[in-house]
């Protein structure tokens, strides 16, 4: 806490993936973490929060974010909401941004923490810019090695893949598909929820084409390997063994997000040198399965 308090930075767990955590209201904490992400500074951050009552100092709440955050906070989304003037959330953009994203992480330890600091946390994926987000402590230590000194261990993020960020300051659009898909989001607030298109101007950075790569050449919708490649594999229909790797034999979505980084990481350990990636059925959870996997391909 007193470390948080400092300015310095921590890595934390969250349900979805690991941060890398500072003081959202302190400059020398912002400007340590995009030092360390190597981030390009347009890039802004998720402040997070423990609740609704510590998010209301600095942004404007509407009643779509209320509903949302009822049915679905603490929980892995993020949401786009105009930011009041009075905040003391440190933005780093030249041009100054008029929106914060904020989240409320659904994790023990994460949360045990946010309730008892008096400033929310800025976290973005403990990883280098454009790299693969960690998901267990281990991977966090492997990003950074000895340039942040605590990590907390709160055992393998159970989501696996980044929270779905919704933008609340119009209509609703999503940014970055999540676990939380806009099927659901749909059904629940009985509208129509469009994603930004492709060609857009990027609204999220996150959207920036190259993003949570392995740095290793990555080919989607394949049917057939070679024995020099790695595999990645979804159903029961493939087999494991030492080329392919399952993402949920059960053709679970969900399972298979959980697993999709930890894949990325291993495939990488053992030094393939191309990945192929069967085709993942593109509804639902898949529709961010499949928007990681372009990204990690480009
Ligand atoms: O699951 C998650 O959201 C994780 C965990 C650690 O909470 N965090 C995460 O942060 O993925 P990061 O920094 O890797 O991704 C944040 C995304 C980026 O795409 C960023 O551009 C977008 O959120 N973002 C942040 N502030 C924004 C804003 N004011 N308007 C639009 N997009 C924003
Ligand atoms: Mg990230």
């Amino acid at each position: 806490m007193a470390y948080l308090k400092s300015g310095d930075v921590v890595g934390l767990p969250t349900e979805t993936v690991y941060g890398l955590a500072g003081n959202a209201y302190s400059k020398k904490s912002v400007n340590k973490i995009y030092k360390l992400k190597k981030r390009p500074k347009k890039n802004p951050l998720i402040i997070h929060y423990y609740n609704i009552e510590k998010v209301k100092k600095d942004v404007v709440i509407n009643s779509t974010f209320l509903k949302l955050y009822k049915k679905f906070c603490p929980g892995p989304i993020t949401f786009i909401l105009k930011k009041k003037p009075s905040t003391k959330v440190v933005s780093i953009k030249k041009k100054k941004l008029k929106t914060i994203a904020v989240r409320f992480p659904n994790h023990k330890v994460c949360r045990s923490i946010l309730k008892i600091i008096d400033f929310p946390l800025a976290m973005p994926s403990a990883n280098l810019s454009s790299n693969v987000s960690p998901v267990n402590a281990e991977n966090v230590a492997d990003e950074f090695q000895k340039k942040i000194k605590i990590i907390i261990n709160g055992g393998k993020s159970k989501v696996g893949i980044e929270s779905t960020v919704i933008d609340l300051t119009g209509k609703p659009k999503i940014l970055r598909p999540g676990i939380i898909s806009s099927e659901i989001l749909e059904k629940f607030l009985k509208i129509k929820i469009n994603a930004v298109k492709k060609d857009s101007k990027v609204r999220s950075p996150g959207m920036f084409k190259r993003h949570y790569s392995p740095g290793i050449p990555m080919f989607l919708n394949q049917h057939k390997y070679n024995k020099d490649h790695a595999f990645i594999t979804f159903g029961k229909i493939f087999r494991n063994n030492k080329n392919c790797f399952n993402l949920s034999k059960n053709s679970n979505l969900r399972e298979a997000a959980s697993n999709l980084y930890g894949t990325f990481r291993k495939i990488k350990k053992l030094k393939f040198k191309k990945i192929y990636v069967v085709k993942i059925p593109n509804k639902g959870i898949g529709i961010a399965i499949n928007d990681r996997l372009k990204r990690a391909s480009y």
